[in-house]
């Protein structure tokens, strides 16, 4: 029978010894050991289970995951943590149960999925690393964070750091591009934005850093599929962003769906043991991805759920999410001595650190203020930060005879496009709890900047029914009715600018893509319209690279703009009329076809290089497309110019390098620019990549200015991973290059000794 403590016994032994200790991280501890203590096998098992809420998103939910079941075990004090409950009304509720009526009253931990916004929405990620502006996208998720927090959660399951270099994976939308360096910084940005310098801040909110690991290398780019991929590539490619949003304080992980190199993350120990709680030191906890543990079923590497239990749990998995599975079978695996009971307790040591840290056991209502959330959700400084954030996120892509920026009076402009006037889609996927419909479409913006006359015409609907996350989107393909009004407006007008590309449900979870053109009508109506009126502006919307190359050929100006949030028309019209210059730079490759893919700028040589003017074939190539991409990783341009010069380079003690270049804005307008430092590894002992982007900087330059930029690289720039993990730093001649994009065009080379 369980013994019944009193409140007061339970205060005793975990509040009054804190008053004697050192204030830091053992006190902490004997917090947490004093709380330990006082648990039954399973109050502790409980604290590794996480529910859902009242609804279940994204995956199926076994018979016994139903609400009563899941409030009888909360009452019991087998609960550790529920996700996507939000508000403060609602989560006072279940934490009220948590606290009042168990018997030990140990606060939850609320997770969400906040991952570009809670109400007020910014870009989505990858928008968002186009802007290459550290600071701007740690604002960012500030906001996103103050206004989960404001609404009760203290945990959210972001930074999403997966690289990825296939466009046909739909999560693209949601991480920072295909490269390691890019992927790391902002992944540390994000980290900072969403816990800040104090975890107990009750607008600030724990990370959680996903997936751990490999997800992003997908087979095909088909959600969920196997991941097998060498040593190489998951220690110089996919860890690196890992490590850095450790490194920046991360206190949370979550693994992933996919198997890596035949065993399931969820239940790999060399990831999550050995790697990430061994090698790193990593000190929080690891949460299962939604039912992965139960889906190691599926894997075929477990017979049943007790055995996918057991395997979780000894690979380092601390707690469940929706899987039911540890709640159901630890105790008795436990018991039978299948599972030492040392493993749950650093589980449960590791959970209860971070309630400890949020300050939930000194106010476990600390993130529940209704005032709070009055004032600081939607506030006016947050939607001024994400339309800030937006127009930073915004890539020009071409620009013949500076058709762009255009005028704001004056002109005859027929906005063509279903997607110009949809107020839902900009919002994109994994949207926080938005209003539906809340965006700026791009008309209103476009209205609400310019005084020009304006006609709109949809030509095509994109789809046959309001798209929503958890279904197939279902797209119109063959309502060509309104093609001839759209025809009309355009040629009737001095410019066309169409407004076309994915609904913002075509990207995101579960949504790969065989084919990553203008999806339904799209392509056929934007070739009619350029047979109208040659002035056709393309602003292209998507939560990944399309394939543009037939819109490069024959489309005089192309804006990439994502799906950019709530302020989405605003900032689409400022790139437009110039208010705001462009500085946006690509952060994946895109494609000539689709074909390429995984397409991506840090290629290895190979043993047959690429070699373009060779008509003899017996080299690494396609027959029918080059290797090269047709926008390369960091291409974007400004409406003013920058030129590089004087790239030097100087050797420093310590296996250090400084790297100077000189920056000029030769052009007429102000604007900022990313400069770019590439590295090459002429010969090491394994094979490196042509080029890797070691150092950035986006730097804002007045007309006519020049600014000498300095690159300072040390031996964790200059080294790699082998295949064991080890950093090799090997001496040899290096060549560094620096310019606006991926295909520099200033090189030195330097002697590392
Ligand atoms: C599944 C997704 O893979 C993950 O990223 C997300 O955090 C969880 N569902 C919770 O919604």
């Amino acid at each position: 029978m369980q013994k019944t403590l009193s409140s007061a016994m339970i205060l005793l032994a975990i509040n009054v010894p804190t008053i004697q200790w050192a204030i830091g991280q053992s006190a902490l501890d004997r917090r947490v050991d004093s709380l330990i203590s006082l648990m039954t096998l399973e109050e502790k098992i409980g604290q590794m289970n996480q529910y859902n809420g009242f609804w279940d998103v994204t995956g199926p939910a076994p018979a016994e995951g139903n609400a009563s079941q899941k409030y009888e075990n909360l009452r019991k004090g087998f609960v550790g943590s529920m996700l996507n409950i939000t508000g403060v009304e609602e989560v006072r509720k279940v934490q009220k149960i948590a606290v009042e009526e168990t018997r030990l009253g140990i606060p939850l931990i609320i997770g969400f999925d906040m991952i570009h916004g809670m109400k007020t929405m910014s870009p989505i990620p990858l928008a968002e690393a186009a802007s290459w502006d550290l600071d701007a996208i740690e604002k960012s998720s500030q906001i996103g964070s103050r206004e989960a927090a404001a609404m009760g959660v203290n945990w959210t399951f972001a930074p999403m750091v997966d690289v990825s270099r296939d466009a046909r994976w739909g999560r693209v939308m949601e991480g920072a591009g295909e490269d390691p360096y890019l992927s790391s910084q902002i992944a540390k940005a994000r980290v900072k934005g969403y816990q800040g310098d104090d975890l107990s801040d009750p607008l600030t909110l724990a990370a959680c850093v996903k997936h751990f690991a490999g997800y992003g290398f997908s087979e095909g780019g088909r959600d969920y599929n196997t991941v097998d991929v060498g040593t190489s590539t998951l220690y110089n490619v996919i860890l690196p962003p890992f490590k850095a949003a450790l490194d920046a304080g991360a206190r949370t992980f979550m693994n992933s769906f996919n198997d890596l190199n035949g065993i399931p993350a969820t239940g790999n120990s060399l990831l999550q043991r050995e790697i990430l709680k061994g090698k790193w030191g990593f000190k929080g906890f690891i949460v299962s991805d939604w039912g992965s543990i139960g889906e190691m079923v599926n894997h075929r590497v477990a017979q049943d759920g007790r055995a996918a239990a057991k395997l979780a749990i000894q690979a380092g998995s601390d707690m469940d999410m929706e899987s039911y599975l540890y709640i159901k079978h630890l105790k008795e695996l436990i018991e039978s001595g299948e599972v030492e009971e040392s493993l749950i307790d650093d589980a449960v040591r590791r959970i209860l650190s971070l309630k400890f840290e949020l300050g939930l056991f000194d106010d476990p209502y600390l993130y529940c203020d209704e005032t709070r959330e009055e004032v600081v959700v939607g506030s006016a400084e947050h939607i001024s930060g994400v339309l800030e954030m937006a127009k930073k996120s915004i890539v020009l892509l071409k620009n013949k005879e500076n058709l762009l920026p255009l005028a704001k009076s004056g002109l005859k402009v027929a906005i063509i496009g279903s997607l110009a006037s949809d107020k839902d889609s900009p919002l994109g996927s994994w949207r926080g709890l938005a209003e539906p419909n809340s965006a700026v479409s791009v008309l209103e913006g476009l209205e609400n900047f310019s005084q020009n006359n304006y006609t709109f015409a949809k030509g095509a609907e994109l789809v046959t029914e309001p798209p929503t996350f958890l279904k197939e989107v279902k797209l119109n393909t063959t309502d060509r009715s309104g093609f001839s009004q759209a025809l009309e407006a355009a040629s009737a007008a001095d410019v066309v600018i169409a407004v076309m590309g994915e609904h913002g449900f075509q990207s995101g979870e579960a949504r790969s893509r065989s084919e990553i053109g203008f999806p339904g009508l799209q392509q056929e109506l934007l070739e009619e319209l350029i047979k109208v009126n040659k002035k056709v502006i393309l602003v292209s919307i998507s939560g990944r690279p399309l394939d543009l190359s037939w819109a490069d050929q024959n489309i005089p100006a192309i804006l990439q703009a994502w799906q950019l949030g709530s302020q989405s028309g605003n900032a689409i019209a400022q790139v437009l009329f110039g208010d705001y210059n462009p500085s946006g730079k690509l952060p994946m490759s895109f494609p000539r076809n689709v074909g390429q893919m995984p397409l991506y700028y840090n290629q290895k040589s190979t043993g047959r290089p690429n070699n373009p003017g060779d008509d003899i074939v017996f080299w690494s190539h396609y027959s029918d497309v080059s290797n090269e991409a047709l926008y390369p990783f960091g291409f974007g341009l400004s409406y003013t110019q920058f030129d590089y010069s004087g790239l030097s380079v100087e050797s420093l003690a310590n296996q250090q390098v400084r790297v100077k270049v000189n920056l000029k804005n030769s052009g007429l307008r102000d604007g900022e620019e990313v400069a770019q430092l590439y590295l090459n590894d002429h010969f090491s002992s394994f094979t490196r990549p042509i080029k890797e982007l070691k150092g950035f900087q986006k730097i804002h330059l007045k007309s006519g200015e020049s600014k000498t930029i300095e690159f300072f690289l040390g031996p964790e720039d200059l080294g790699f991973y082998d295949g064991e993990g080890n950093l090799l730093v090997e001496p040899g001649e290096f060549t560094i290059m620096v310019g606006g994009n991926s295909s520099p065009t200033l090189s030195v080379n330097f002697l590392l000794k």
